[in-house]
């Protein structure tokens, strides 16, 4: 339900990964991005907005003295909580940061992958706006290639017009995710995002226009198209 005075929003930001695919000796997260850490460009894309009460980065242990190190004395002026460790898949990261949360709930929550450090404000308004009317959504993009589904003895091109690729953030009322993480456990139901769970239970979820920008660093590449695109910004 959407309520009745300003919303309590927090976000929480799986940054549990070990970054495999980008191959660097740390976590892709604590790389060096225009000068500071991705991880801390990602949690800054939200620190301007007034309803975001609370952020919680969720990370492995052993990465914790390294991400102190990357905020120092900048965690208060963020409103970071006290970080949150992960589990093995980005799921169990989520659901440890929502268990991190439910004492003290939010009304909506947002779930932003720390791999994404080029989050625009305008993205995030977007999101926030939609709540307002739906318990879930989602940012996506039309598929601009030609998609192809490869199987062992056939192949075939997959219609456009219906596929997207999905983007975080992706905002929750807090009963709705809660739940569903929740009941994804207990049937061990496993989803690679959130809005999945959702439509598991039935519930619905919004989309709206994601951001071409918002780019996910995955490999080597990304990283230095991402420092282009935060340098251009700044
Ligand atoms: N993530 C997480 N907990 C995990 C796995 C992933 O919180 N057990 C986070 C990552 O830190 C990242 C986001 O989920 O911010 C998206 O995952 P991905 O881009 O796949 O990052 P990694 O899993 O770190 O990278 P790779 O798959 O290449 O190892
Ligand atoms: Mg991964």
């Amino acid at each position: 339900m959407a309520p009745s005075q300003s919303p309590r929003i927090a976000v929480l930001i799986p940054a549990a990964g070990s970054g495999q695919r980008v191959g660097a000796p740390t976590n892709k997260l604590l790389l060096p991005l225009f000068g500071t850490a991705v991880i801390v460009h990602t949690v800054r894309a939200f620190q301007a907005h007034p309803s975001i009460t609370s952020i919680g980065v969720i990370t492995r242990a052993t990465d914790q003295p390294g991400l102190q190190r990357c905020f120092g004395a900048g965690t208060a002026r963020y409103r970071l909580l006290p970080w949150i460790t992960g589990g093995a898949q980005r799921q169990d990261s989520v659901y440890n940061g929502l268990a991190a949360l439910a004492h003290d709930p939010p009304d909506w929550v947002l779930v932003h992958d720390g791999a994404r450090p080029c989050c625009s404000t305008a993205l995030i308004e977007r999101v926030i706006a939609a709540l307002d009317a739906a318990p879930g959504v989602v940012p996506v993009l039309p598929m601009t290639d030609t998609v192809r589904r490869i199987a062992a003895s056939h192949s075939e091109v997959l219609p456009r017009e219906h596929l997207y690729r999905t983007q975080t953030p992706q905002g929750f009322h807090w009963d709705a995710l809660w739940e569903a993480h929740q009941a994804a456990r207990k049937a061990g139901l496993e989803a690679t995002d959130d809005a999945q769970l959702l439509e598991a239970r039935g519930v619905e979820v919004a989309f709206v226009e994601g951001d071409p920008e918002n780019v996910k660093i995955t490999t080597p590449q990304d990283l230095g198209y991402a420092e282009w695109l935060l340098h251009r910004k700044s």
